[in-house]
């Protein structure tokens, strides 16, 4: 079993290298550490991909952050896939950067090359998502939101608008689910807070739940099947508002009214949800701050430094209604 790892270990080493050779790195070369002696800090961030507007912007934040700070950023967009993601940081160690500093796609399988960072001696800060190890000494803090407490306000919105949610007024609340993607924090926890919560109302069911994966077509393709199924819907939640986006285009183009006859529930808050919210397609937005960048660095100076960091830092959120929403537009800086 362990000959296995080591094996499967050292063929992604090797294709590590073709990673940061296709130029997924800022300035493509190696750079042996100079940090502690006060010189530029050189960070490895491995990202998720493009599946979001949620996602755009975090890698905007992170790229002007490190600008800002005077700090060097290799980047690599894993495009969904973890095998990349753990590829990118494996070239990460090899090229000696100061500090890792990831989004896991999913939770699992993250023990093995997080102790290669440890054992090469090099920090790794989590951003946005969680992993699931029972190791916390292989990171030095995980920096995000707390999405339990998200799906939590999702469905303590359609608990509290139970009766106008009821849209064709038989008594039964029928909930349907767009999961993002599975196996990541986000998703995970989403679901298990928005469950535990509409449990306050018998009458609120969640009739259908799929992955859409984060993304707007999936999103417009999982909402299509519900509403090909037949059965009648009255809320839709969306665990970001990428795939709300997607699922209000499937309701208008079933000839329904987004918002009105199919009550909507998303989360992230980015601008063209904000929109959607603004214009009554959406009825309610959770909050989840992309803007991680500023806190990162910071962080990151601090760890370089030998500072206590907490182990959890946590962003802070609000919510959004229609009015809050137009309110807020304006100055929506994603
Ligand atoms: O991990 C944060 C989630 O990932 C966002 O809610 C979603 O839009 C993104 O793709």
């Amino acid at each position: 079993m362990l000959k296995k790892t080591l094996i499967a270990a050292s063929a992604i080493t090797l294709s590590a290298f073709a990673l940061t050779a296709c130029g997924s790195d800022s300035d493509g070369g190696d750079k042996a550490s100079d940090s502690g002696g006060g010189g530029t800090i050189t960070m490895g961030f491995a990202q998720v991909g493009a599946e979001s507007g949620w996602r755009t912007a975090n890698t905007k934040s992170i790229q002007d952050s490190a600008k800002d700070a005077g700090i060097e950023l290799k980047f690599t967009d894993a495009q969904g896939k973890q095998e990349n993601q753990i590829q990118a940081i494996r070239s990460y160690i090899q090229q000696k950067v100061d500090v890792i500093a990831f989004s896991p796609v999913v939770e699992t399988g993250w023990d093995a090359v997080l102790n290669e960072a440890k054992a090469a001696g090099i920090p790794v800060i989590l951003t946005d998502r969680a992993v699931d190890s029972k190791d916390t000494s292989l990171y030095k803090t995980f920096l995000g939101s707390d999405f339990v407490v998200e799906g939590q306000k999702a469905g303590q919105w359609v608990v509290d608008n139970a009766a106008d949610a009821d849209t064709d007024g038989d008594g039964a609340i029928n909930v349907v689910q767009l999961e993002g993607t599975t196996g990541a924090a986000p998703a995970i926890d989403r679901g298990e807070g928005f469950a535990d919560t509409i449990k306050a109302d018998p009458s609120i069911k969640v009739v259908a739940s799929q992955t859409g994966d984060f993304t707007r077509d999936g999103g417009k393709q999982v909402m299509e099947s519900f509403l090909q199924s037949g059965d009648h819907i009255d809320v839709l939640f969306a665990q970001n508002d990428d795939m709300g986006l997607g699922a209000i285009e499937a309701i208008e183009a079933a000839g329904l009214k987004p918002g009105k006859d199919i009550k909507i529930v998303t989360v992230d808050a980015v601008h063209d949800g904000m929109q959607a919210l603004s214009d009554g397609k959406i009825n309610f937005i959770v909050e989840c701050s992309p803007l991680l960048g500023p806190q990162l660095m910071d962080v990151a100076k601090k760890v370089l430094d030998g500072e206590e960091v907490e182990p959890r830092i946590l962003t802070e959120e609000t919510t959004f209604d229609q009015e809050q929403a137009t309110a807020a537009l304006p100055d929506r800086q994603y």
